[in-house]
């Protein structure tokens, strides 16, 4: 596994991990996480929510607390930022966390900021009414000139990438997302934010056959994707 001394500047490192049933024993899990976890987590109503939050909370603390270096996972200085997003104090990483169903993605980077968004196919949601919603009019446009199969994947590619925007910059759901306009044309692509050029780039990939999910990730600057751990299969 990749520490901090190895981490290249430009890239940005990424582990999926298996939240559901599947996933690692509950009970070891909850040993990763602090005594305040814990109880959040006890405040879940249904098990399966509280499962999929302990697995992923722990991950997040193993992956981070081995790349940063800080001693046990239990033990690494995890905080919330002014504006809700989880940080390390003092430490030269970012990092960012998103699940969907079973699955959560972490990224990890040494960068001032970054932005990590998944989404599962599979999700039962109605695009077209969501993204006359959310989207930017020529996100909708794009859309609309698809049906299918073909318009899910493009929904979920867009959905993500400005989720992955939205979580870079912390400000979550304080930005309209119909002004976070992703460029569609370029695989690493710059941002376009209430119509000027924003410093934010942008990446997708698909992952897993079939039933598979889409990951986003949004940087201050272009960056290359590598991939640490991608054992999931869907
Ligand atoms: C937290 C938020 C930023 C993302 O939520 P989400 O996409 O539902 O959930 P994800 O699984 O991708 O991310 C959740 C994780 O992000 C991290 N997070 C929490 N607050 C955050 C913030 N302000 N900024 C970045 N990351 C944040 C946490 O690690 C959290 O994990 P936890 O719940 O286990 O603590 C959400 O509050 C939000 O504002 N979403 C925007 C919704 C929207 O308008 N979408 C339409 C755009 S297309």
């Amino acid at each position: 596994m990749k520490s901090i001394a190895e981490a290249k500047p430009g890239h940005v490192h990424l582990w999926m991990c298996e939240i559901g049933a599947r996933g690692n024993d509950v009970d070891q899990c909850r040993e990763s996480l602090t005594m305040e976890e814990n109880e959040r987590a006890g405040k879940f109503r249904f098990d399966e929510h509280r499962n999929r939050f302990i697995r992923g909370r722990a991950f997040l603390r193993e992956v981070l607390s081995t790349f940063c270096g800080t001693g046990s996972a239990r033990e690494l200085p995890l905080a919330i930022g002014e504006d809700g997003k989880p940080l390390v104090p003092g430490s030269p990483v970012a990092f960012n966390l998103s699940h969907s169903g079973d699955i959560a993605v972490l990224g990890i980077a040494p960068m001032r900021e970054i932005g990590v968004d998944v989404e599962c196919f599979d999700r039962r949601v109605e695009c077209l009414a969501l993204a006359r919603r959310y989207f930017a009019p020529s996100e909708i446009t794009a859309l609309e000139a698809l049906d299918g199969a073909g318009q899910r994947q493009l929904f979920f590619r867009l959905w993500t990438s400005k989720e992955a925007a939205m979580k870079a910059t912390g400000e979550g759901l304080r930005i309209d997302p119909r002004g976070v306009e992703v460029l569609l044309d370029q695989a690493v692509r710059p941002l376009r934010y209430e119509g000027r050029f924003a410093p934010w780039y942008l990446a997708n990939q698909d992952r897993g056959s079939g039933n598979g999910v889409t990951v986003s990730v949004a940087a201050p600057e272009p960056f290359a994707i590598v991939w640490e751990s991608d054992s999931v299969s869907r």
